[in-house]
């Protein structure tokens, strides 16, 4: 969504931050600026300041700064554009939108109402199973068995889906409206379409709630051993379980007050955690942890916890979240794991051993480099070469998920300590060492190379060719990431395989369009000047500047650059994995390879 530049500093020349942060945060007059306790960490005696004449805030404990459409963000979870219409809606203004073309438009006003009307649907039954809860003394005996107060059930919306095929016809006045099926609610069967009924019958109803408190699906649990014993809604335009979690709607004030957010695997857990003081727990929707998820906690804290069960299941689950938090892990932020006795999960954990026991077990959680390690070492015998190696070459595709950064460099040392290398030996092994000069140069100053098992060919490291004489000397990927930052469009029009190759790419390219792919899913194209404001704070935002500056005025970002720029790439990505799996003897792998080379090179034939 393309909204103008002068649109937001009108914007921002309206808004008055410290009255806007003042809705929040209880503020005292101290000299010129204002004062109080900072919102974004916990703190006892006030380090939050905010300056009505640079219409700034700025928190000397934390570091947090930015104005006030950056405090809004950082503040409700929201997204840019959100804030931005939020704002303008309070002050009377119309976001001009005169920036998209019509159709873009209407199809905007179109998503954007089929979303509120969605989500009008499922609060409304939401409400509905709160009214059934009340009435069904079985679902209440339920939840009571399962140590629940009142309380707790109020402030999660806990409800109960009657037994009944129809409860949902006696709540809506029209059965049959698409808007039930669109929501997930009510199914259609499959052989006659006139046969509908409800999803959830007979379950414990959980709301799972947007950042901004909206209901955007259900999970339901049975009363007693059927299968399955929970159905979550289907994913539908308000609900993508890769990217929402269960209660963090509910805990955005506790994670403020813990400092982190605990992430449990169930929603069980996040209930029964907020009633036994753990408030700041949310749960993914029973799929593995995903960057998305990852990213969109960092919004909301600098600190999580993943807790897991202590089995294997829950060890593999840990990898998963493991590989999912690598990325984000800058050195300003912590990640950590908590493994739970094989037979517990937290909420079991915490009612057997109380709150204190759960408390110094997350004190105890290990920090994401001794998990990285212990994951590399893992069946790895470490008193042989051979097993020493092992681990190296484990840890190799762990490392290059992380940010650049002291963390980077210090785990670097570590396991070149586990191997028994020195720290350099490792860097030459990894084709990590600084290049003299020429056009590497860009490409090791973060001191990584390609992702992966392209180690000993980095990627995008070649020279631009004489060919194109018209392209500034940058590196391809920088000039793929100037090329994604400056045309709105051109990031939607990618295939998923591009989309990944740019995001797999090393720190800290990769990481930035990995930001950019959260950006555009959230809210669409984008216009430099937005995404710029969005960037604020963010760690990705010093190179996204870097970047842009040295965008050369003259020269026109042209999306078809990117293409051709990607499928040189592409084509050599797949050709080395086609040599890997020739080295495996993996005959199978290597068809497929070759087949999608193959259908690389007749699309870039269609399109010249
Ligand atoms: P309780 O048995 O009520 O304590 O639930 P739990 O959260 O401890 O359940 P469990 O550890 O078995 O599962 C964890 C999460 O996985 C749940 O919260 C669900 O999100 C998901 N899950 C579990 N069972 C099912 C199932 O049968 N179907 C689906 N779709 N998801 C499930
Ligand atoms: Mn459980």
């Amino acid at each position: 969504m393309a909204i103008p530049q002068h649109f937001i500093q009108e914007l921002l020349a309206r808004a008055d931050v410290v009255e806007i942060v003042g809705r929040y945060v209880q503020l005292k007059k101290t000299g010129a600026n204002f004062s109080g306790l900072c919102p974004f960490h916990a703190e006892k005696s006030p380090s939050f300041t905010v300056s009505p004449s640079k219409q700034f805030y700025h928190c000397f404990g934390c570091g947090k700064n930015g104005n006030a459409i950056g405090f809004l963000m950082d503040h409700t979870g929201a997204g840019f554009v959100e804030v931005v219409h939020d704002l303008a809606q309070s002050y009377g203004l119309q976001v001009p939108e005169d920036e998209r073309s019509p159709a873009e438009r209407a199809r905007a006003a179109e998503e954007a109402e089929q979303r509120a009307t969605l989500s009008d649907v499922l609060a409304r039954a939401g409400e509905a199973y709160r009214k059934q809860l009340k009435e069904s003394p079985r679902a209440i005996e339920y939840l009571r068995r399962r140590g629940l107060s009142g309380e707790v059930a109020r402030d999660f919306g806990l409800g109960y889906a009657p037994e009944s095929w129809r409860t949902l016809a006696g709540v809506f006045p029209d059965y049959t409206d698409a808007l039930l099926t669109e929501s997930g609610l009510v199914i259609t069967s499959e052989d006659d379409a006139d046969k509908r009924y409800d999803r959830f019958r007979d379950r414990i109803m959980f709301p799972i709630r947007g950042v901004k408190g909206e209901v955007i699906g259900f999970g339901g649990r049975v009363l007693g051993d059927e299968k399955p014993k929970y159905l979550n809604s289907p994913e539908t335009p308000v609900f993508h379980k890769g990217r929402e979690l269960y209660g963090l709607f509910e805990a955005r004030h506790a994670l403020r007050e813990h400092g982190y957010a605990l992430v449990t695997e169930g929603y069980m857990d996040v209930v029964a955690l907020a009633q036994l003081g753990f408030g700041n727990a949310v749960a993914t929707l029973g799929t593995a942890c995903t960057p998305e998820h990852v990213q969109k906690l960092f919004r909301f804290t600098d600190s999580v916890v993943f807790s897991f069960d202590g089995d294997s299941a829950g060890r593999r689950a840990a990898r998963k979240a493991l590989e999912a938090a690598l990325p984000f892990a800058t050195d300003v932020r912590s990640v950590k794991f908590l493994f739970l006795p094989t037979e517990h999960d937290p909420d079991s954990f915490i009612r057997a051993e109380g709150t204190e026991a759960f408390g110094a077990a997350v004190k105890a959680a290990v920090p994401l480099s001794r998990f990285l390690l212990d994951a590399a070492a893992e069946e790895c015998d470490l008193s042989t070469a051979e097993g020493r190696s092992h681990l190296a070459a484990n840890a190799q595709p762990l490392w290059r998920l992380l940010p650049t950064g002291a963390l980077a460099q210090q785990l670097l040392g570590e396991i070149a300590g586990q191997v028994q290398i020195g720290p350099h030996e490792l860097e030459d092994l990894w084709g990590l060492r600084r290049r003299p000069a020429g056009n590497y140069k860009k490409e090791s100053y973060s001191g990584r190379s390609g992702a992966g098992q392209a180690a000993k060919t980095p990627k995008f490291s070649s020279p631009m060719g004489a060919r194109r004489t018209r392209t500034p000397p940058a590196s391809r990927a920088s000039r793929a990431l100037q090329i994604a930052l400056s045309e709105p469009e051109t990031w939607e029009r990618l295939s998923q395989d591009e989309h990944a190759l740019l995001c797999d790419l090393p720190a800290p390219h990769g990481p930035l369009f990995t930001w950019l792919a959260g950006q555009s899913l959230d809210h669409g194209p984008q216009p430099w000047s937005a995404l710029r404001e969005a960037l604020r704070g963010h760690a990705e935002e010093p190179f996204a500047v870097e970047q842009m500056a040295q965008l050369h005025p003259d020269i026109v970002a042209d999306p078809a650059e990117l293409r051709a720029i990607l499928r040189t790439e592409l084509e050599s990505q797949l050709k080395r994995q086609m040599d890997a799996a020739l080295a495996e003897h993996d005959l199978a792998r290597y068809q497929t390879l070759m087949a999608r080379l193959a259908h690389l090179k007749r699309r870039a034939g269609d399109s010249p």
